[in-house]
């Protein structure tokens, strides 16, 4: 709670303003998640859980036996198909999920117990990096990091994920990566702007979790959701425009922010990516493809990494 109280104030009087995205995600942020991968325009969760049906057999036949970790696991609904390939015929397969939403892992450890009982399934409340140094005693393992969410780091936070990735994850064990690919901003745009304004409500959620936790008062109807998709930087952009100028409280630190009609907060980055690019970035951390797998459209990319 102080921790948010605190990256709040940071962001927030920082230039240009920003928050941090992990915080989209408490209960009711995950469960609109949820929603947005429901959308006719966000295409990448449906894109992602196709590419995965097709290859998960090939994949568990490419690594063996592996324990499964995975980093921002939400709702594990695509992992099904990962899980279903790995417990084959009769096998067992222990899976870690990791996540900073609590009810998100709970409600998905309930249904993989159900849908899965060859699945032995230990939790991780907590950020990515509280799982890096597990990475040792469950090897081997492959570390799974779908949906592009490593679309959402910078370039720094991006060096520093994968240099400590890298450094945890033991020799010859796997990164199975899920990547959103750069494709027409038109098709980019629609996807974090879609009509019933599922998304619109999920970043407005981190304002009015501010709100709920840390005594904001701000007036949500006075802000608004925008997404740009920014070709020079490869990247959606998404932020929160305050309409009106308003006094934004963080009580925990009995602390104000002023924030002048039409500014911006940005909320999120989403990363867009070149398959090659991604092939030699990673190769500089001892990452190597072995497999790489694509839609018909080349919309979205899942890369079966090995370290050497
Ligand atoms: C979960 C980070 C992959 O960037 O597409 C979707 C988050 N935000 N719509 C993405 C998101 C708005 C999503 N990731």
């Amino acid at each position: 709670m102080s921790e948010f109280a605190r990256a709040a104030a940071i962001g927030l009087t920082d230039t240009p303003r920003w928050l941090p995205c992990r915080y989209l995600y408490d209960a009711e942020g995950s469960a609109l998640f949820d929603k947005i991968t429901e959308q006719p325009e966000y295409y990448p969760t449906r894109t992602e859980a196709a590419i995965l049906e097709r290859a998960a057999t090939e994949i568990r036949g490419a690594t063996g036996p592996v324990t499964l970790i995975e980093l921002g696991s939400g709702s594990s609904i695509k992992t099904s198909y990962l899980l279903s390939a790995y417990t084959g015929a009769n096998g067992t397969v222990s899976y870690v999920p990791v996540d900073v939403s609590h009810a998100a892992l709970r409600s998905a450890g309930e249904r993989i117990a159900e849908e899965h009982p060859q699945v032995d399934v230990v939790g991780i409340h907590g950020r990515y990096e509280d799982a890096f140094p597990l990475l040792r005693q469950h090897s081997p393992c492959m570390v799974l990091f779908l949906g592009s969410t490593v679309g959402n780091f910078n370039h720094v936070e991006s060096l520093v994920f994968w240099q400590r990735l890298a450094r945890h994850l033991p020799r010859d064990d796997y990164v199975l990566l899920g990547v959103d690919l750069v494709k027409d901003k038109s098709v980019l745009e629609k996807a974090y702007n879609d009509a019933a304004g599922v998304t619109r409500a999920f970043t407005k959620n981190l304002l009015a979790r501010m709100n709920r936790e840390l005594g904001s008062g701000i007036d949500l109807d006075q802000v608004e959701h925008v997404a740009l998709y920014s070709e020079a930087w490869q990247r959606v952009e998404v932020y929160v425009r305050f309409r009106t100028a308003q006094t934004v409280h963080i009580k925990p630190l009995a602390t104000t922010v002023e924030i002048g009609a039409g500014e911006r907060v940005m909320t999120e980055i989403s990363r867009k990516f070149v398959l090659d690019d991604v092939t030699k970035y990673l190769s500089h951390f001892g990452l190597h493809v072995r497999r790489v797998y694509t839609d018909d459209r080349h919309w979205f990319g899942v890369l079966l990494l090995q370290r050497s």
